[in-house]
């Protein structure tokens, strides 16, 4: 029998293990600890795998992350016969895409500083600008980028887009690649971030980059926190540059007591929460790629290790 071992915290385990039971009988759940005879083990499912893990299992042939993500995994200690497959969740995709169009709709709608009208008992209406005047510009036209948009579509504001690779998406002007970075930054009155964090999207939302910006643009965060430099975006906001800010992710999480973006009324900050991995649904979509391996066909969500994404 194939071995699956489960390592993440025990509640959801046992909701994994449930549902191989139901849906996967055949396959043989285990749940970290008690992993049986490692020899056994064909696949792992971790938040994080350090190299102690991988080695711990001589004959691994994968590991699935359970997050959207590879970021978090240090991709040169993975030993070349084991494969990395990142999580494409559909529950992920819907909880991206909610969050992503509260957070565009609140920052086209000016409701951080009417939040903070509020709070300091002021009735000051602004000039309403409809969405067809706004232009909304998406970093990363992968899985999550591109549903995004999708979902963008019927409120009419004007949709860009940028990958490494040239993509074309129905109603998006799409950039790629260094060269289109500065072309898709000068049309972001709202500028999303939905790029994985490797070594070349670390810091990319800096002080050069709030530079190109439209006056006064908004930003919405959901990659991960190293995408943007911290204190620049604090100095891009106190000169008027960028307005507000959305920001799901952080860097470090947590951010430590005191943090300035706590109390800062120009940006709306959640604990990293627009999409959490539900053992229902990720459990499902691992089955299936399990499936997959079984009937000799490539996992979904193989990341090429030399990409880093
Ligand atoms: N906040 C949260 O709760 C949360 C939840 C899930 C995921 N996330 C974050 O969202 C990220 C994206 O997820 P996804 O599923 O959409 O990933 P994906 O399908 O791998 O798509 C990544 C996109 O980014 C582009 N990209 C990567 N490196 C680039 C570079 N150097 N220059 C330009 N474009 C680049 C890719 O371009 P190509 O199309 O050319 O490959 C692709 O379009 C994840 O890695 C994770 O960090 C956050």
């Amino acid at each position: 029998m194939d071995a699956f071992v489960y390592k993440g915290d025990a509640v959801r385990g046992e909701q994994w293990r449930a549902l191989f039971a139901e849906e996967a009988p055949d396959i043989d759940f285990r749940l970290w600890p008690e992993t049986g005879d490692p020899a056994e083990v064909r696949w792992l499912a971790s938040w994080q795998a350090p190299s102690e893990l991988i080695a711990e299992f001589p004959n691994l042939e994968a590991l699935f992350s359970l997050g959207a993500g590879v970021d978090q995994f240090n991709l040169v200690q993975l030993p070349e016969q084991v494969s990395l497959v990142r999580l494409v969740d559909p529950g992920i995709i819907a909880g991206i895409v909610e969050y992503a169009i509260f957070a565009v709709l609140a920052l086209h709608r000016d409701i951080p500083r009417y939040l903070q009208d509020q709070r300091e008992g002021v009735w000051r209406e602004r000039k309403l600008t409809p969405a067809a005047e706004r232009r909304v510009g998406v970093l990363g036209l992968g899985e999550l980028g591109r549903a995004v948009l999708e979902a963008l579509g019927p409120f009419g504001f004007k949709l860009h887009g940028w990958s490494r690779s040239a993509k074309t998406l129905d109603g998006v002007e799409c950039f790629c690649g260094e060269g289109g970075l500065d072309a898709l930054l000068a049309r972001a009155d709202i500028l999303v971030c939905l790029l994985p964090l490797t070594p070349d999207t670390r810091g990319i939302i800096n002080r050069e980059a709030f530079a190109k910006l439209p006056a006064g643009a908004r930003l919405v965060n959901l990659g991960r926190g190293g995408h943007v430099v911290q204190d620049d975006l604090l100095a891009a906001l106190d000169e008027g540059r960028v307005s507000a800010a959305v920001l799901d992710v952080a860097s470090p999480e947590p951010l430590p007591p005191g943090h300035p973006f706590y109390s800062d009324p120009r940006i709306i900050l959640t604990p990293h929460i627009a999409a959490m991995t539900h053992p229902q649904s990720a459990a499902r979509v691992v089955i299936a790629n399990l499936r997959r391996a079984q009937a000799g066909l490539p996992f979904e969500g193989l990341v090429p290790l030399d990409r880093g994404y």
